[in-house]
């Protein structure tokens, strides 16, 4: 009796063949979709009761049984029979365990708006703990940056130096960054904000129930508009794809920037013993594999977007089946968001930049050329007559084979006696960036301001992850009916 429901009448019936019953089954992947689906039937059964559509008794006896699924499920006991999917399994479970009362459970419901409405909670629910995420993770960034105030490096355009920053702005810009996407997220959470249950298999239900009251227990802001649409619209899961896609990009970004630092190419950062991966040949290696796979992940992830908007892609109107398939790309984007932005908060503590080697890619001073034409225009001499005088000079330097740090000033003035002492001293590269204070630049005291301002939008993201209702909280406020 245990698979009554889905092996019958939901699945196709007692003729339908077992092996369209294991390909048609989402049960493995939509497992994970258990607590939502829980909570959902709660609130459902309470306003059908309230409603007067079930006999309170039913609506009791569902209500315990699913409790008592939620509480099997935290202890790590519950099994879930063999059905189509969760919503089934449930169901059959639920009959197994409370006998006939389970039957009215799905008045005025179908599949079509519990999946939709799963989905959504699923998204709200990892959006909160991805947000959290990020905000743990740029917490730290601005440690890090804190502590990288007076450190030097070379911030490069073409992967070719550029200009001296401090390693405090190469930290926050990487912060400034992820709180972008922290507001991708926070989009998603607004799409994702509206009740989709109770608008049945596409069109409403002649039932007189409350989806008002529906709304208010699950904790979202609106309800859908239109049942066909409602049915049929994955929106939310494209945009939580793609902003996980571009969060992960962003880490394989940042990752290629340690993976080139940690090289003996650049030198300037060392990669501690607990997250450094040896060679099965050369004894001799410290290999970055760990930021290697945050940056190799970003691949799948494309994937999973492309591939949930190819599923979509010419879908007529209203619930097909295709939809289903959302359910692999969503929920494993889940997993490994969670995992790469812990693995990376992990990476980052073990990563050590040198100073030294930072600064000495900046020493023979050809990255201050700027420096020395903004010192000449500061003398009221033109930017591009500046820009032209220290081209030569950058030349006359390369022709006698130093660097420019090097030259003295009578070298220098022998180009063009603009070049005097005062000018020269520009080519210090800490001084350099310390100066450079226009708003968003790498200056002390720009630098210190965007410190500031970083930490403040990363409060903003963190209150409103706080804001959101979650599963956990739902259960129990839910569970208080009929005590
Ligand atoms: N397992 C299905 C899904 O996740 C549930 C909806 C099935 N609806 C239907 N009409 N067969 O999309």
């Amino acid at each position: 009796m245990s698979s009554v429901v889905a092996k019958t009448d939901a699945a196709g019936g007692a003729t339908l063949h077992p092996q369209v019953l294991a390909f048609s089954s989402s049960l493995k992947l939509d497992r994970a979709l258990l607590k939502e689906d829980l909570i959902g039937s709660l609130a459902h059964i309470a306003m059908l009761a309230r409603q007067q559509l079930v006999p309170q008794a039913d609506a009791r006896a569902i209500h315990h049984g699913l409790v008592s699924l939620w509480e099997d499920a935290a202890k790590g006991t519950l099994t879930l029979p063999d059905e189509e999917d969760v919503h089934m399994a449930v169901e059959a479970e639920l009959h197994r365990r409370i006998g006939a009362p389970s039957q009215v459970l799905h008045t005025a419901r179908s599949r079509n708006d519990q999946v939709a409405t799963d989905l959504r909670l699923w998204t709200r629910e990892q959006c909160v703990r991805t947000l959290e995420s990020i905000g743990g993770l740029v917490g730290e960034l601005l440690q890090y940056a804190e502590a990288g105030r007076a450190v030097v490096l070379p911030a490069y355009t073409h992967r070719q130096r550029a200009q001296p920053i401090s390693l405090a702005y190469w930290w926050a810009s990487w912060a400034a960054g992820l709180l972008r996407d922290g507001e991708a997220f926070r989009f998603v959470l607004e799409q994702a904000d509206t009740l989709a249950l109770g608008v049945g298999a596409i069109s409403g239900t002649s039932l007189a129930t409350d989806r008002e009251s529906v709304r208010e227990a699950l904790g979202f802001s609106r309800l859908t508009e239109n049942g066909l649409d409602t049915v049929g619209d994955r929106d939310f899961a494209l945009d939580f794809l793609y902003a996980s896609t571009r969060l992960l990009v962003r880490l394989g970004r940042l990752s290629t920037d340690l993976i080139d630092f940690s090289s003996k190419e650049f030198g300037f950062v060392t990669l501690g013993a607990e997250i450094a991966c040896g060679s099965s040949m050369m004894p001799h290696k410290r290999n970055p594999d760990l930021f290697e796979l945050l940056r190799g992940k970003s691949g799948s992830a494309i994937g999973a977007l492309t591939g949930l908007l190819a599923t979509v892609k010419g879908l007529p109107g209203g619930y097909n089946r295709d939809l289903q398939e959302d359910r692999g790309p969503l929920l494993e984007m889940g997993v490994r968001l969670e995992e790469c932005l812990s693995v990376l908060r992990l990476g980052l503590k073990n990563v050590r930049f040198e100073p030294e080697a930072c600064r000495a890619a900046l020493e023979d001073g050809s990255t201050q050329a700027t420096d020395l034409a903004e010192a000449l225009v500061k003398k009221g001499i033109a930017f591009r007559d500046a820009y032209q005088a220290v081209g030569r000079l950058v030349r006359s330097a390369r022709e006698q084979n130093l660097p420019l740090a090097k030259l003295t000033v009578e070298q220098a003035a022998q180009v063009d006696p603009r070049f005097d002492a005062k000018v020269l001293t520009v080519l210090e590269p800490l001084a350099a960036a310390a100066r450079k204070n226009s708003a968003g630049g790498t200056g002390e005291l720009a630098i210190a301001q965007q410190l500031v301002n970083l930490a403040q939008s990363a409060a903003a993201m963190r209150a409103r992850a706080q804001s959101v209702p979650r599963l956990d909280g739902l259960f129990s406020k839910l569970k208080e009916n009929w005590k």
